[in-house]
């Protein structure tokens, strides 16, 4: 059966001078979980948190913590971010390490193992670590990594209904451009994990908006299912 929908404020845009206090906010407004991207500067031209934030946002919300990489060399920081509080980690397939051996480390680590896919990768990179059962989370980027308050690109709804159909019991994540309009576009196609950073931590009303996007995804997925 296809998971509940769940929401995860990202942490990228929150007022970082207060982390403390944006992820006691987001707990409040009825988050399943946060979301914290990883950035080197190299994978993207970025840099954001290392494992000592990590273990701070860990300390100031009781939730799920889903930590994704957006690193070259995921290998390297997959033990520090496990050992700082992840719940679920993320690695590119389009990164250096190989996607297999990062999963396993991951696991290894008592950690949910994902994988990300960039806008323009296509499933079949993904599809083997799936099949061969290592892979408890996709992730689909609907932008460019390495920046909040992007559009959303609506072309990668396609692969969310491509890996929704070939693996139904699937949790899938959305991440990047994901508000009230396009989150429940996102269920409709299959996702069950909307990632949402300027739409939630910017709003005026956070747990109205949490609660929103949840009914408004869980009404769109219903319907889809309708007319299965
Ligand atoms: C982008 C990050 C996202 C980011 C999304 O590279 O992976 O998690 O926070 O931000 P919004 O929701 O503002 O597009
Ligand atoms: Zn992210």
């Amino acid at each position: 059966m296809t998971p509940p929908i769940e929401i995860l404020p990202s942490l990228l845009a929150s007022d970082m001078s207060h982390l403390a206090e944006e992820c006691r906010r987001a707990e409040a407004a009825g988050a399943d979980g946060l979301h914290l991207d990883i950035m080197d500067g190299h994978f993207v031209p970025n840099l954001t948190f290392g494992p000592d934030i990590c273990r701070a946002v860990h300390s100031s919300f009781s939730g799920a913590l889903s930590v994704h990489l957006m690193v070259t060399h995921p290998d390297r920081f997959i033990r520090p971010f496990a050992e700082a509080g992840a719940s679920t980690l993320l690695i590119h397939v389009e990164a250096h390490t190989p996607a297999g051996e990062g999963l396993r480390e991951i696991r290894s680590h008592g950690v949910r193992a994902g994988i990300a896919l960039n806008p323009e990768t296509p499933v079949s990179l993904v599809a083997p670590w799936i099949e061969k059962g290592l892979v408890q989370e996709v992730l689909c980027m609907t932008v460019h990594p390495g920046f909040g308050g992007q559009a959303f690109i609506e072309g990668v709804l396609t692969k969310m209904t491509e890996i929704r159909m070939r693996w139904p019991d699937l949790p899938v994540s959305v991440d990047g451009g994901v508000t009230g309009r396009t989150g429940p576009l996102c269920a409709a196609a299959g996702a069950t994990i909307l990632i949402a950073g300027t739409f939630l931590f910017h709003a005026r009303d956070m747990p109205l908006e949490v609660r929103r996007l949840r009914e408004s995804s869980e009404a769109a997925r219903a319907e889809r299912l309708s007319r299965l």
